[in-house]
């Protein structure tokens, strides 16, 4: 049994409490957002709603779910223990900056979750490798640990492709509804299609995505009709291009050091 403390009960917080809930543990969660707060501890018998210091208190891995200028106005007011583990899941909050702000923890690590850590099977870098994060999800999620700051800040800016590739997926849905006349089906069509992908990815980690692509650029066939004509459009120059300038706010360059 692990005693989890949530700081910032928003979106990631309730999705990885969803995740954590009825494997044993203890989790008190911060009073805000109130309502998310209510409504986790209403659900779940092991969830505990207490205002910020207290969820420090009585946590012994404490995960930092703010906002980061929020962070920097609220964690000077509150008191860390020296043997507490600390897992931040903050872009635009340093690990210097989290030393200082979490003293006498030395024990800190940065983290990024997705919403879908609420079920399981999500990815899970981390900067510098956490104990703690191993633990509480190293039995049902894929934990990454990076070589270095930089290289876990070059993982931060990855996870902007999930809502762009999204967003491509939904229009495809509903370009062929539009031709159906089945919202739903044509959303659990796609969804289906790309989940047999990343499934023979997931479970042979030989593939990759080229070797999908090669499986799929029949000449003159759909699929590389399509692509060929995304390439040209500037579909793919554009994404490196989004990329890129994410770099500057999360000081990278060029090679992660
Ligand atoms: N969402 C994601 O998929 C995701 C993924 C990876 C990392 N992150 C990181 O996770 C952090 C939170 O993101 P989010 O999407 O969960 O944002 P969010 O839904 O806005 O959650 C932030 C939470 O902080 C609460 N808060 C504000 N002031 C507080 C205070 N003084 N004490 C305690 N809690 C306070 C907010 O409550 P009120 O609503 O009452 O202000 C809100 O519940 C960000 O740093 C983000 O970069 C998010």
């Amino acid at each position: 049994m692990e005693r989890i403390g949530f700081i910032g009960t928003g979106e990631i917080a309730a999705a990885m409490v969803a995740g954590l809930t009825g494997r044993g543990h203890q989790i008190t969660v911060s009073e805000r957002n109130g309502a998310m707060a209510a409504a986790l501890a209403a659900q779940f018998t092991d969830v505990a709603v207490a205002p910020n210091e207290l969820v420090i208190a009585d946590s012994d891995v404490v995960f930092l779910c703010l906002l980061a200028g929020v962070a920097r106005d609220v964690l000077p007011g509150l008191t860390f223990r020296a043997d507490q583990s600390v897992i931040s899941v903050m872009v635009d909050v340093p690990l210097t900056d989290l030393k200082a702000l979490c003293a006498p923890a030395t024990e800190i690590a940065i983290t990024i979750p997705l919403p879908s850590i609420a079920v399981g099977g999500s990815a899970l870098p981390v900067f510098p490798d956490s104990p703690a994060l191993q633990r509480l999800f190293g039995d049902t999620d894929l934990i990454i640990p990076c070589a270095a700051e930089a290289a876990l800040n070059a993982h931060f800016a990855a996870t902007a492709l999930a809502s762009p590739i999204l967003d491509q997926m939904r229009e495809g849905a509903r370009w062929l509804a539009a031709l159906t006349g089945d919202e739903t089906a044509s959303e659990q069509y796609v969804a289906t299609v790309f989940t047999g992908f990343l499934r023979s990815m997931t479970e042979n980690p030989e593939t990759s995505f080229t070797d999908l692509l090669d499986s799929l650029a029949t000449e003159g066939g759909l699929n590389a009709t399509l692509r060929t004509h995304m390439r040209k459009a500037g579909a793919i120059d554009a994404l490196i291009i989004g990329l890129d300038g994410l770099k500057p706010r999360l000081g990278l360059s060029e090679k992660p050091g």
